[in-house]
């Protein structure tokens, strides 16, 4: 990466909640983004309003469980900007159910998103990030990365694999200058927050105000996240590029662990 040229950088996940307020962040920021996520619609609306306040933004839809996505988004972003210098591996989603109820395909489904597609990133963008000396690739993992969550198992044991994939990149680009980063928040005000909320609602003991207020709770910082707090993170490591690589956004302050 050059001090000069604006960073190319690709953003999954980026139709809504924690994804789109990087985006937000990177652009004011003065990266050049392609968006990535299956909304069509929500991406374009997204990019258009960036570009409206001065950015570069494209798009790309895409189902990021099929293998071959990263490379079809890595080929789009040197179509739109001639290369790629960052990938933030953002997509994803987070069922919640007992273990009993959780079997190999909903494994096969978190494993495919949060490890398979970061995994495919790498692969797509290693070696011109070698060639370059330079690069970034970041994970939106989680603290379900970190410890066990209860009635996540296929998404706790993901995310686990997501931090464990960043440790492995890290420790095999690093030498060669590329950055790899795995950012772990706790709850986030979000979608998948909110839908977990009204499930446990349903079910008639509590509301969602008060099921959200509990998931804040859970944060060692003793509240939600927001996207926009997360999104900051990320552009600060992509500013200051620190040396680390599992990032635990779930303290005050929020410090690179083992
Ligand atoms: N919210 C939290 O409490 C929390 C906490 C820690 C970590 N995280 C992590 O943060 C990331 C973003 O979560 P969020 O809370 O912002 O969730 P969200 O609001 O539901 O957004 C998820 C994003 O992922 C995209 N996506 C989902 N499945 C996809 C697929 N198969 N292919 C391509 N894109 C896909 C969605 O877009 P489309 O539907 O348009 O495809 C959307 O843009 C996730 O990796 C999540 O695990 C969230």
């Amino acid at each position: 990466m050059t001090a000069s040229a604006p960073l190319a950088t690709i953003v999954t996940g980026s139709s809504r909640g924690i994804g789109k307020a990087i985006a937000e962040a990177l652009a004011a920021a003065g990266h050049r983004l392609l968006l990535v996520a299956r909304d069509d619609a929500a991406l374009a609306a997204i990019a258009s309003d960036l570009r409206a306040r001065g950015a570069k933004a494209a798009t790309c839809a895409l189902d990021l469980r099929d293998e071959n996505a990263a490379a079809a988004a890595v080929a789009a972003a040197r179509a739109a900007f001639g290369r790629v210098d960052v990938v933030i591996s953002n997509a994803g989603t987070a069922p919640s159910d007992k273990v009993e109820n959780t079997n190999q395909a909903d494994l096969h489904e978190a494993f495919d998103l949060h490890v398979g597609a970061p995994l495919a990133f790498a692969r797509a963008t290693a070696a011109d990030f070698k060639q370059q000396g330079s690069g970034c690739l970041v994970h939106l993992a989680s603290t379900a990365g970190l410890r066990g969550y209860p009635f996540t198992s296929a998404y706790t044991a993901a995310k686990h694999g997501m931090v464990g994939l960043a440790r492995a990149l890290h420790a095999e680009l690093g030498p060669a200058g590329v950055r790899v980063y795995a950012v772990c928040p706790g709850f986030v005000d979000t979608s998948i927050t909110r839908r977990a909320a009204a499930a446990i609602a349903a079910r008639g003991k509590i509301t969602a105000d008060v099921a959200l207020q509990r998931m804040g709770a859970q944060n060692r910082i003793g509240r939600m996240h927001s996207p926009e707090e997360v999104a900051a993170a990320v552009a600060q490591l992509l500013r200051d590029r620190p040396a680390g690589c599992v990032y635990d956004l779930d303290r005050d302050p929020p410090a690179f662990v083992d």
